[in-house]
């Protein structure tokens, strides 16, 4: 049996696989470390959890809360900081074999910009936008759900920044593709597709919202279909120019990665069954290896997109 070829050029970022660690179900990867059978040099990145200008303590708790088949988060990106993030925290993990990407988030245009160019002075190999997180109550879903705004934020990040720029797109949108359009007129280098979907639990005894937040982002397998229809909608508007998709959204393990991938992603994400597995990462590199062999394909690319129509 031939050996597949798993490396991708994810919009100039060279992966060693496609599979990377999410943003925010992580950390900034310290843990992974010390995690007996994990090896950074079987994923393809890290996002590291989602950074702003200055530090940020989150939402008041509860800030997790189990569902029916996923999850309801509320964080509220608790970070350090980007200034923090580079100097303190990036020295300790930059040597990991693996590639790292920020992920940023700001109140407005200037904070976007401003956090770009500290990172740019970084080892991080590219920049994930994070315009759809739906906890932050200063901008966060505003700015991916607005073509125009969207924009005016790709356009401040990539005037801070030479690196790569990866755009991660809202489902809480009415239809992705125009976001999506949007965001490439003004420079972006790839897609991560999706963000959580806006959500809420309900403690019926009590008669109260279990979030302390009241509204959280879903993730998990209860959101893969929502997923897989989001990526090959921005397949189709991204595929014209080039642009590759980070696809993600209750992937589990390497069959609904490579639905993602023939649904149009380059490159697949494993975030809320990391809580589950955390070696899922690993995991699904090696299902896709085997998949390729059996299947005969000699790279990612060959299957990227190749989802047909039903056949009668
Ligand atoms: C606890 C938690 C924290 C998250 N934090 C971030 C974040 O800081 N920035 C971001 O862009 N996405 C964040 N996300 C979204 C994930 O990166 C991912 O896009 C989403 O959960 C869908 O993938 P999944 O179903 O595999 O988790 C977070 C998700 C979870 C569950």
């Amino acid at each position: 049996m031939h050996k597949p070829d798993l490396k991708v050029n994810f919009a100039g970022i060279q992966l060693a696989n496609p599979v990377v660690l999410l943003s925010g179900c992580v950390g900034f990867g310290e843990d992974l470390a010390r995690l007996q059978g994990f090896d950074f040099a079987k994923v393809g990145a890290i996002c590291l959890k989602g950074t702003t200008l200055t530090p940020r303590l989150g939402n008041p708790p509860p800030r997790i809360a189990e569902t029916a088949s996923g999850m309801l988060n509320a964080i509220g990106l608790q970070n350090p900081g980007a200034k923090h993030v580079v100097q303190d925290i990036l020295p300790r993990i930059s040597h990991w074999p693996t590639k790292l990407i920020a992920n940023i988030a700001g109140n407005n245009f200037d904070e976007y910009g401003e956090v770009a160019r500290i990172f740019n002075d970084s080892p991080v190999a590219g920049i994930e936008i994070n315009i759809s997180c739906p906890n932050v109550k200063e901008g966060g879903a505003a700015f991916g759900s607005d073509p125009i705004v969207a924009a005016k934020v790709v356009e401040a990040v990539r005037k801070g920044t030479d690196k790569p720029i990866i755009t991660k797109l809202s489902p809480n949108v009415t239809d992705i593709r125009t976001v999506a359009r949007a965001a490439i007129e003004a420079g972006t280098d790839g897609f991560s597709a999706i963000n959580t979907l806006m959500g809420m639990a309900i403690d019926l005894p009590k008669g109260e919202a279990v979030l302390g937040n009241f509204q959280g982002g879903l993730s998990g397998p209860a959101i893969k279909p929502v997923a897989l229809l989001q990526v090959w909608r921005v397949y189709e508007v991204a595929k014209p120019h080039g642009i590759p998709i980070m696809g993600q959204g209750g992937i589990e393990n390497s069959n609904d990665a490579l639905e993602f991938i023939l649904a149009g992603s380059l490159a697949v994400g494993v975030g809320t069954s990391l809580f589950k597995n955390p070696l899922v990462g690993n995991e699904v590199a090696q299902g896709i290896e085997d998949y390729l062999a059996k299947t005969g394909h000699k790279s990612i690319e060959s299957l990227t997109g190749t989802l047909k129509a039903r056949s009668q």
